[in-house]
């Protein structure tokens, strides 16, 4: 892996050299680092950190000639361009209002028993699963569906957005007695805002000299199921509740299909099974148009789900992996922490190397949802994880990156402190 000039790498990243070069300062690297020139070479490592900080998407990747590739974000999630990188199993997110039945829904889709098992039977923390895909035959086979379960109670906000961080589609749960509800509305309003987002990265990318706009896409896609039909009597209020739903949808801007729109509706039950196989039917179908790909072999790179100390294992991070591979003894970044991986282990309910649920991997690959023991501190949800070249590198990252949260939060202070004083007066 050839290290690439400060130049180059602002370059191919569209950016001012000023900029590069200020965060490879700033991610406290060896001495050169300091005293950067345009022609001072930065590890590929280092060039995928200040990527990411400064809004653009660098991989690497294992081919040796194709060591540096930038996309935006927007083109990333869109996927397909590249079609020598294999396929990546979709990750669904399942967002919705407390009680609509996302969990039963889930434990229905992959005949388990989370819902029961609950405390409350209210969902606590964001869980991720793996369903298996379906080969010919019947048998277990293709890609499968990655899917994160999220809480639906007010207080857990911070989590569902979390889940919707690392996410393809997003699968909202109506329930059909019950309607939009606040949680419902919030997802919605999380989806507007994601949207406007990259509308806007996708602008500024197309829109400058030259540049010809197409037409936005997100990439980011909502697909709806009302869930426990089998609570309605009959046809006709079974079309009324779609109705009343997809109406509701509307007013926020959600057109479904059935209103000329183009985001799916599907009705089901967990309780009857009704309308299961045509929404995992229906998720594969759009998984497929949205054609998503990740290089499995270079090094990986993924999403903090959660974090904690578990028995018997001490500090665990659950990780759902978006690019190239992790392995036992990779040495990772993970927001503003560091550590070496001692024992990477599938998620918990998803069957590991073992059979049993959550047992250990050998290498986790593009949308798996795995954890991972070896953190030497809690890291933030949310953030990422990135592979880095040695034990030095990772722990001068994180030590940066902890002295600018520090900073920044002095400043934030300050900040409110001034106002404070300007509200006396
Ligand atoms: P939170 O995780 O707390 O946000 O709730 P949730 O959306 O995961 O809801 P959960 O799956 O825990 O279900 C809530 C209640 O609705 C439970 O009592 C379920 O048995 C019931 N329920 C879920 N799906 C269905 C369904 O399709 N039909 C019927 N009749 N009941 C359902
Ligand atoms: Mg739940």
């Amino acid at each position: 892996h050839e290290p690439i000039p400060v130049r180059e790498l602002a370059q191919k990243l569209s950016l001012k050299m000023k900029d590069v070069g200020e965060r490879v300062l700033r991610l406290g690297g060896p001495e050169e680092y300091y005293n950067w020139t345009p022609e001072t070479k930065v590890d590929l490592d280092v060039a995928e950190l200040v990527g990411l900080e400064l809004g653009r998407t660098v991989k690497r990747m294992a081919p040796p000639e194709n060591l540096l590739e930038y996309r935006s974000r927007v083109r990333e999630g869109r996927g397909g361009r590249r079609v020598e990188w294999p396929l990546r199993p979709p990750v669904v997110c399942v967002m919705g209002h407390v009680d609509h039945g996302k969990t039963t829904l889930l434990d229905a889709l992959r005949q388990s028993e989370v819902a029961a098992a609950e405390a409350g039977g209210i969902t606590q923390r964001l869980g991720a699963f793996h369903i298996p895909g379906v080969g010919e035959g019947g048998e277990e086979g293709g890609l499968g569906i990655t899917v994160l379960d999220t809480p639906g109670h007010a207080a857990f906000k911070a989590m569902r957005m979390h889940g919707a961080l690392a996410t393809d589609i997003v699968l909202l749960v109506v329930s059909a007695t019950d309607g939009l509800q606040e949680q419902t509305l919030e997802v919605l309003r999380m989806l507007e805002e994601q949207w406007a987002e990259e509308e806007e990265d996708f602008r500024m990318q197309r829109g400058g000299e030259g540049g010809k706009m197409e037409v936005f896409s997100p990439s980011l896609s909502l697909m709806v199921a009302v869930t426990k039909v089998d609570k309605l009597h009959g046809e006709e209020e079974m079309q009324a509740a779609l109705s009343k739903i997809e109406h509701a949808l509307a007013a926020h801007g959600i057109m479904s299909e059935a209103l000329g729109g183009d985001v799916q509706v599907v009705p089901v039950s967990a309780v009857t099974g009704a309308g299961l196989p045509d929404l995992l039917d229906r998720v594969r179908l759009q998984a497929e148009m949205l054609e998503l790909r990740a290089d499995r072999e270079g090094p990986g790179e993924g999403v903090i789900l959660d974090a904690g100390m578990e028995r018997g294992f001490g500090m665990v991070m659950s990780v759902l992996m978006r690019w190239g591979s992790l392995v036992q003894g990779d040495v990772v970044v993970a927001g503003e922490q560091w550590g070496r991986v001692k024992k990477i282990l599938g998620a918990r309910n998803s069957p590991g190397k073992d059979g049993e649920g959550g047992g250990a991997v050998d290498r986790a690959l593009p949308s798996m949802p795995v954890r991972v023991l070896g953190l030497r501190d809690l890291p933030t949800p949310g953030q990422e994880v990135i592979v880095v070249k040695s034990e030095e590198r990772a722990e001068a990252v994180a030590k940066a990156r902890r002295e600018a949260a520090e900073r920044r939060r002095y400043q934030e202070t300050a900040a409110t402190e001034v106002l404070g004083e300007e509200e006396q007066e």
